[in-house]
């Protein structure tokens, strides 16, 4: 062994001895705001480390909590609210329900998805600042705020609207400007307008509470760059070090709006005024651990009084000063605790730029969900790809990016041919070679292939470990699927498939055999504890084939080379991952070029219910008169196959008869529809579905049960006839 081997030895059984594991964990990951769907950043920002760390705890068998929801009051919500032509209640239960389902879709395991309206959580967040009003911990002055005359009511930054003074771009807002990106406040802003009203807002006076950070410099500057300086991530600690060294300023933390949490009602001067959503959004944090102990049964002040609680709070980076600096001054003025470690993430781009809602460059959660997940090739496998790659790729240290030909290569080259290979292999050649049992290891002829298999199994979990406590996750994955490749290449060395022509002449044979199938076979039920906090699908496909029970999968039976009694016979192999296709990939990246040339704008909006407002650019005439429209008769329909919305029609319009594909099959049945009087848009280029050419599109109007409705002729007309 080198002496470098034997250095890192010695630090990994250092770490194990001297740190005492923690009573309790309580693990959050950043509470999204619900006002659109989230995006594969924020999954590997936040959510897919909070979820492995969690997973690798419980493995553990150690107390935790994993706590999250919805961040319900952004000031962006009203604004989406009225985008969509609906209330801001509606918008965050819509939003609400869905990032829930596609947090569940891809194994993210809270115990708790909680959301900011919930009324334990008003409650929560209301008593929380009267604690520190009570205490004197809060200052009030009195201020000049921009105020909508019209409208009567005072304009949150992103209500007002203007022309950027660094790039001189007209869609700045109070807050940041869409084009640039740079960060505003109102004062900046060229000809300030109101959003609600479109007049140039005044100024008006108005008092708010201030958490006063100046106050505790001297706090942060020990606890995050002394305290901290060593465990934190270096870009964490770098950015908490350029805010406290740049001089920390009293903070607002109310603000003069009426969506969001109130104000104590003994509070003189509370009245049209709520908690600055940053103030409310991480008490969330606790309301949710107050919502699992009641379904639970527990208590729940350990959690958040108790100093034997590891807290750990997992970001994006653009929530550090939050987490790191005003949340932590929160809980040290109320007595709670502060968190243990904040291992924020830097940003993942896509494709080569900025991944981004507004210019609609993302890949969406729910498009992964619905392309990959729910397409009759996908399943849970494919949870599980997308959970390997966006941690092979984790923008721990720096940016990374994600692309789809990055994507198609983690899988087929890594996931397939090498961790899955391993154990397919194994598994063929036990079944072919070892009656499809556990074969006996023959301890007497062990060789030093063997040992240096045996080493690296028995290494392995205590290295993946102590990376998994730094948050290193994507070196520990790196590690695992190393391990497996070892495996590959243990394998290759051994060559039992060769040694299997040599049985009649060589009685050493079936010894040599056995050896390399029974360590394959340990090494695979190592594995399958090893990867199950990064792929949980994997890991349980794994029990399944080796018929045993999920009690295997806890930790301290890694590194044990008898978790597989001899004679024990096993199922035969399943498919554990599958290969992405040239197409699949090609398929990806043409739909988002098309997103963003066809509806920039748009976010991350599911489809909107009921849609009142107009929510597209008014348009000249000359546009409309592009559109050729005229009244048609369906004379034939059918299903297409292999796709369960379309219908193929033959649609007559007096001169011709053209051919044309609908997306109303779940709406009609194609013998309905013959005889059907209809309004075609002509003109449209020709598009192919499915192998057949479409050449126009049938109007249709969506009824409010989202039922499909035709557009037709009031009175009988010739089919042919223009529409204008
Ligand atoms: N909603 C915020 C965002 O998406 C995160 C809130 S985290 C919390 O950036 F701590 F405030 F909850
Ligand atoms: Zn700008």
């Amino acid at each position: 062994m080198s002496a470098s081997h034997f250095g890192t030895r010695f630090d990994y059984g250092i770490f194990a001895t001297c740190m005492s594991a923690p009573k309790r964990y309580l693990i959050t990951s950043a509470l999204p705001y619900a006002n659109g769907l989230k995006h594969v950043g924020h999954l590997a920002g936040a959510y897919i480390p909070a979820d492995i760390y969690v997973r690798y705890l419980r493995a553990q068998q150690r107390d935790v909590v994993f706590v999250c929801g919805s961040d319900e009051h952004g000031t962006a919500i009203p604004i989406q609210a009225k985008k969509e032509g609906t209330t801001a209640q509606a918008i965050i239960d819509k939003y609400h329900q869905a990032m829930k389902e596609d947090f569940e879709k891809l194994s993210i395991s809270f115990d708790i998805y909680h959301r900011t309206s919930a009324a334990l959580h008003h409650q929560t967040a209301t008593e929380f600042f009267d604690t520190l009003e009570k205490q004197g911990a809060l200052q009030t002055k009195e201020t000049e705020q921009f105020f909508d005359e019209a409208a009567q009511s005072f304009l949150a930054d992103r209500y007002i609207k203007g022309t950027c003074p660094a790039c001189g771009s007209d869609r700045a807002f109070g807050d940041q400007c869409e084009t640039c990106g740079r960060s505003l406040s109102p004062e900046e802003l060229l000809n300030p307008v109101s959003t609600l009203s479109g007049q140039p807002p005044v100024k008006k006076k108005t008092t708010h509470w201030y958490l006063p950070l100046d106050q505790h410099e001297a706090f942060l500057q020990d606890w995050i760059l002394k305290q901290h300086q060593k465990d934190w991530r270096p870009t964490v600690v770098g950015q908490c070090k350029g805010w406290i060294e740049g001089g920390l300023q009293p903070r607002a933390v109310t603000r003069d709006l009426d969506w969001g949490v109130s104000l104590p009602p003994r509070i003189k001067g509370a009245d049209g005024k709520v908690l600055y959503v940053w103030f409310d959004a991480p008490i969330g944090y606790i309301s949710a651990t107050k919502q699992w102990a009641l379904d639970h049964g527990k208590d729940w002040t350990p959690y958040w009084q108790d100093k034997e609680t590891k807290l750990v709070h997992f970001i994006g980076k653009d929530n550090i000063v939050f987490h790191c600096i005003i949340f932590p001054v929160m809980l040290k003025l109320h007595g709670y605790i502060l968190p243990d470690n904040v291992p924020a993430n830097e940003f993942l781009n896509l494709e080569g730029d900025k991944m981004s809602t507004s210019r609609n460059w993302k890949l969406d959660m729910r498009d992964y969900i619905q392309d990959f997940v729910e397409a009759p090739n996908g399943g849970p496998q494919c949870v599980d790809m997308l959970r390997y790659y966006l941690t092979q790729i984790a923008p721990e240290t720096k940016d990374s990016e994600f692309t789809w030909k990055g994507f198609q290569e983690a899988v087929n080259s890594e996931l397939v041919a090498v961790f899955g290979n391993f154990i397919n292999r194994t598994w063929v050649l036990m079944h072919k070679l070892c009656q499809g049992k556990v074969p006996p290891f023959h301890a007497t002829a062990k060789d030093e292939i063997d040992e240096e298999l045996l080493k690296a199994l028995t290494e392995a979990p205590q290295k993946i470990e102590a990376l998994l406590e730094q948050y290193k996750f994507r070196e520990a994955l790196f590690e695992i699927i190393d391990l497996s490749r070892k495996g590959n290449q243990y394998m290759q060395k051994k060559e039992p498939w060769i040694v299997a022509k040599q049985i009649e002449q060589d009685p050493s044979a079936q010894t040599r055999i056995d050896n390399c199938l029974h360590l394959c076979l340990q090494l695979t039920a190592n594995l399958a504890i090893l990867i199950n906090p990064f792929m949980p699908h994997a890991a349980k496909t794994l029990l399944h084939q080796m018929k045993v029970v999920e009690k295997m999968l806890q930790w301290e039976n890694a590194g044990k080379v008898n978790l597989l009694k001899t004679g024990y016979s096993l199922r035969a192999p399943q498919l554990l991952f599958r290969k992405i296709e040239d197409q699949e990939i090609l398929a990806q990246l043409e739909k988002l070029k098309q997103r963003t040339m066809s509806t920039p704008d748009t976010g991350s909006a599911l489809p909107a219910e009921k849609s009142i407002a107009p929510a597209k650019a008014t348009i000249q005439y000359d546009d409309f008169a592009k559109l050729e429209l005229k009244t048609g008769v369906i004379r034939a329909a059918e299903k297409v196959e292999k796709a369960d919305k379309l219908l193929c029609l033959q649609v007559d319009l007096g001169s011709e008869t053209r051919t044309i594909v609908s997306g109303i099959a779940l709406h009609y049945a194609p013998e309905t529809l013959i005889g059907q009087s209809v309004t075609v848009v002509t003109n449209l280029a020709p598009r192919k579905m499915k192998g057949i050419e479409s050449n126009g599109m049938i109007l249709m109007a969506e009824d409010a049960n989202g039922k499909l409705v035709f557009i037709q002729p009031a009175q009988p007309i010739d089919p042919g006839a223009i529409v204008s």
